[in-house]
């Protein structure tokens, strides 16, 4: 029987050569999904803003929604490391409130380890978050939560100074304590050379073959209510047509009455049917002998 994962679990695979695949869950069952599929680890990312909340860009997720979400996924995860985004100003104003926001994700959520975006201004607090005991996971290239300052979602680290910027980055957060690194949307050829560079899991998404694992939006990969998928999604599904073409044949079912079926009704009680229309013929005849102004309604 496998084991639950832990942090010293997955750095072990990444050393013996073996590909880390993490998956974003944000309730039960893409939680029990994700995990039946094999990921190792399931990521509450803040994209349930976008893919299960319906906003525009990740910045409206609040601490509560991450809190409300990341407990449906730790509810019934099983050996999967549960990672939980923090949210956008849940940690940037101080490197105090980014360690009580990751408090609370451990502590009144169940997460394993809390996300969080950027290079040099969280160095600070990932050293308190990591010094408190908790497990950081960093996340640089495309940061959804700078989306504004970025300027849109494109690729990062197309610069020599960018790319530079990036790669002292990534050895800053190593140092500052951070368990693994997420790289998002960033050349190949960067990519690589980072994970090649620091010594804990670079976890990548558009970011090439050459890190040591990937991760994908469950909602991305399974095309499950998405209009658009960037070109680093591959769709191993297409729930978008599969599930509109279920719920057709269920209302033309219902519409043509052969929905439901007596195997899917409960036995009909004879008995209690003709004692209950005993009751209802006696309350009749009591209304007939009723007076007053009520009784004549
Ligand atoms: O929020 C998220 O799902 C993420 C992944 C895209 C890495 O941060």
């Amino acid at each position: 029987m496998a084991l639950p994962h832990t942090i010293h679990t997955l750095a072990r695979k990444v050393a013996a050569g073996e590909k880390l695949v993490m998956v974003t869950a944000y309730d039960a069952p893409s939680a029990r999904l994700a995990e039946a599929g094999g990921a190792d680890l399931l990521l509450v990312g803040d994209s349930l803003g976008m893919v299960v909340l319906g906003y525009r860009d990740t910045l409206s997720v609040t601490l509560d929604d991450m809190l409300h979400h990341t407990r449906a996924v730790t509810r019934v995860r099983e050996n999967a490391f549960v990672v939980a985004d923090l949210p956008f100003m849940s940690y940037q104003v101080s490197p105090e409130r980014a360690l009580i926001s990751a408090g609370r994700l451990v502590q009144e959520a169940g997460a394993q380890a809390v996300k969080l975006e950027g290079g040099a201004p969280v160095l600070e607090s990932v050293r308190r978050i990591v010094q408190a005991g908790i497990p950081v996971m960093a996340h640089l290239g495309l940061t959804p939560q700078s989306i504004h300052q970025l300027g849109g979602y494109r690729v990062q680290g197309r610069t020599p100074n960018a790319a530079a910027q990036m790669l002292a980055d990534a050895r800053a957060l190593e140092a500052a304590g951070a368990f693994s690194l997420v790289l998002e949307c960033v050349p190949t050829d960067l990519a690589s050379l980072i994970a090649a560079e620091l010594t804990i899991p670079v976890i990548g998404i558009g970011a090439g073959a050459g890190v040591d694992g990937q991760v994908l939006v469950f909602h991305d990969l399974l095309r499950f209510g998405t209009a658009y998928a960037p070109r680093f999604v591959r769709a191993y599904a297409d729930l978008n047509q599969l599930i509109p073409e279920a719920i057709q044949r269920f209302a033309d079912d219902v519409r043509s009455g052969q929905f439901p079926t007596e195997d899917e009704t409960y036995a009909p009680s004879p008995e209690v049917m003709a004692a209950l229309q005993d009751v209802a013929r006696r309350m009749s005849d009591d209304d007939d002998h009723a007076g007053g102004y009520g009784g004549a309604c």
